[in-house]
């Protein structure tokens, strides 16, 4: 089980050094994996105080070029270079406001787990796709662009779920996490409005295998709670 937080843009150095003391000094089950995933300029003060802890940090994207010029890019191998371990891509917030397509999500993933980082990909549907009957096949392209790989996690995390408090039923994580996982076999993250009140139901689903929380991931009570819910002991 793997529960994962994403900051977002949320957390200066500030912050996350306050947060990652007492994310430090919590009892964590053994049972679940913990990531957190904060922005750029926040990664060295969480790799520097979660040193030495179970709990991964993960930055937000990844370009595909080792070094060049991308304005505003950041490289698989400067990273690593910071002790990050891993990172998300393809977030529905990078597809949607900032053009990134199923092929630049696929060369992003396919250069990070090359250079070693794991990776978080995220898919899923708007709600538009949803109502149109477009689910299945939109999860389907989205995955295509990816090859399996055995440090890749995929995210399903619907559009119309992010920020909305709206979540899929478990179910629909349920149906969603088998489409998926019948292009590619790889662990599956469940995100989408997760909370500490919903975390559980969704997390017993047999096809989910962990979360990607964002909002609720801000706050240290709430996520712990969610991590708590991924234990199965
Ligand atoms: P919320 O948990 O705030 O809905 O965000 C989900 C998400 O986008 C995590 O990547």
């Amino acid at each position: 089980m793997l529960v994962a937080g994403n900051w977002k843009m949320f957390k200066g150095p500030g912050e996350t050094l306050a947060f990652c003391r007492a994310l430090r000094a919590v009892p964590r089950p053994a049972d679940v994996d913990v990531v957190v995933c904060p922005p750029y300029v926040s990664l060295a003060e969480a790799v520097q105080v979660l040193a030495g802890t179970e709990v991964g940090v993960f930055a937000q994207n990844c370009h595909w070029a080792d070094d060049g010029a991308f304005t505003g890019e950041v490289s698989a191998s400067m990273l690593l270079e910071l002790g990050v371990y891993g990172t998300i891509v393809g977030h529905s917030e990078r597809r949607q406001l900032f053009g990134e397509t199923d092929e630049a999500v696929g060369r992003r993933a396919r250069a990070a787990l090359d250079a070693g980082l794991d990776v978080i990909a995220c898919v899923g549907e708007t709600e538009a796709e949803r109502d149109a009957g477009e689910t299945e096949a939109v999860l389907r392209r989205q995955v295509s662009a990816l090859e399996h790989d055995d440090n890749l996690v995929i995210a399903y995390e619907p559009v119309w779920a992010i920020g909305t408090g709206r979540t899929a039923t478990p179910e629909m994580a349920q149906e969603a996490h088998e489409i998926v996982k019948s292009v590619l076999d790889v662990p599956l993250l469940y995100g989408g409005s997760v909370k500490p009140e919903n975390a559980r139901e969704l997390l017993a689903q047999p096809a989910v295998d962990g979360a990607l929380v964002g909002g609720a991931s801000l706050d240290l009570p709430s996520f712990e709670a969610i991590c708590r819910a991924g234990s199965r002991s």
